[in-house]
């Protein structure tokens, strides 16, 4: 049986990790996945999160196995940061929430709850997007396209493409959204956008489902989630995953939730019974400690304001490496205009380098960055920018 077995293509960002822990190269940096790291290079324990643990080892408690959907007041905090706890679509019971393993534990249950309910449908994901989007929607059992996205020749969005793509979709087909941050291009479309895209998901009865993985890393935790208010406001009922592995440095407590947003209080109880069953058959229940924390620290206010306080230092840094890298691009004598790096938002550059390139950057100097072009600017900081700058410029 085993013997047929094929051997699978390395994982395009996670298996990055693999070959930079090998890399013998002293001066090798990591911007490959999707981490943030502080400017002395170090994965942060962010100190609301060092609170919260510290008043959980205070009363500590047994660990049985939680609800299927997860913690009740994760779930409550979950929702409120997406849609704000007083919305009218929260307080009427409109949204039926659940923990799941990771933003891509979210994405998983509804793409596997969306295949029950409606498997001949399509799903679009952006060109380009998350390499993972395809992988999972397609292991779902969808059939994935795209619509356009990235405009490589004038280094933004190609917004005409998207929304002519999204107005000639068939009903039912599944849309697949970043919420902000664009992962890879870090390129956001505007409320203006924003709002010919809603227009297009309602006149064509299509199914948004936003991947919010970011919040926060834009341009704040509010501004980045005003998005939802406008999908609200349009009437629309959709999917939203969230992930906290970025925006509480918890990547390893795999943290993260679906929320469907439904047309009744009633719906929503029979959809979240539809969620616990896919779930139950998954993986049972969800784990404790990294929701635990979450909920510790949304639900305490000085918590929650440390946490702010907390995010916006790590939107601020990344900002400041935009910055700095263009300058340093410039120093080592990269004659190209590059200030596209600083209208980019979150964690991600997509430096339009190519594929060779970025194999160079790996084999000749050990920056590690994903063979798209992408490189994670969150992981650039004071002592390694003048050297991944010079790196650059050599492969260019
Ligand atoms: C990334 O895009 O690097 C992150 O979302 C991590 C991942 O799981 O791929």
């Amino acid at each position: 049986l085993l013997s047929a077995v094929e051997m699978a293509p390395r994982d395009p960002i996670l298996g990055l990790n693999e070959q930079f822990a090998a890399d013998t190269n002293p001066a090798k940096v990591n911007l490959g996945v999707g981490v943030y790291y502080d400017d002395e290079g170090k994965l942060p324990l962010l100190k609301c999160v060092r609170a919260a643990e510290q008043q959980m080892m205070e009363a500590p408690k047994a660990r049985g196995y939680l609800p299927i959907d997860g913690i009740a007041a994760y779930d409550k905090a979950v929702q409120g940061l997406v849609f704000g706890a007083d919305s009218a679509v929260v307080t009427g019971g409109r949204v039926a929430t659940v923990q799941a393993i990771g933003g891509t534990g979210g994405l998983k249950i509804g793409a596997d709850f969306l295949k029950r309910l409606s498997p001949d449908a399509q799903v679009l994901i952006s060109d380009p997007s998350w390499e993972n989007h395809r992988a999972l929607f397609t292991n779902a059992g969808f059939n994935v396209g795209t619509y356009p996205y990235y405009d490589a020749e004038n280094k933004g969005i190609n917004f005409a493409g998207m929304i002519a793509t999204l107005r000639a979709a068939a009903p039912g087909t599944v849309v697949v959204l970043h919420a902000c941050c664009h992962n890879p291009t870090g390129y956001d479309i505007t409320p203006e956008q924003w709002a010919q895209v809603i227009d297009a998901v309602k006149s064509q009865g299509l199914v948004a489902f936003l991947d919010m993985a970011y919040q926060g890393f834009g341009n704040g935790i509010a501004e980045d989630g005003a998005v939802i208010q406008q999908f609200v406001d349009a009437g629309l009922d959709f999917f939203v995953s969230t992930s906290f592995s970025k925006s509480f440095s918890l990547y390893g407590e795999r943290v993260g939730a679906l929320s469907v947003l439904c047309a009744s209080k009633e719906e929503a109880t029979r959809v979240l019974s539809q969620l616990k069953i896919v779930i139950r058959t998954n993986y049972s229940n969800p784990p404790t400690h990294g929701a635990q924390v979450v909920a510790t620290v949304l639900n305490t206010p000085e918590l929650r304001a440390m946490w702010e306080e907390e995010l916006a230092g790590m939107r601020v840094r990344i900002k400041q490496m935009r910055v700095a890298l263009v300058e340093k691009l410039a120093a080592a004598g990269v004659d190209l205009d590059l200030s596209f790096i600083t209208r980019q938002q979150g964690m991600f550059s997509y430096s339009g380098l190519t594929k060779p390139q970025m194999e160079r950057l790996r084999s000749e100097f050990g920056v590690y960055g994903v063979d798209s072009g992408r490189i994670c600017v969150a992981a650039l900081n004071s002592r390694n920018i003048e050297y991944v700058a010079a790196s650059i410029k050599k492969v260019l």
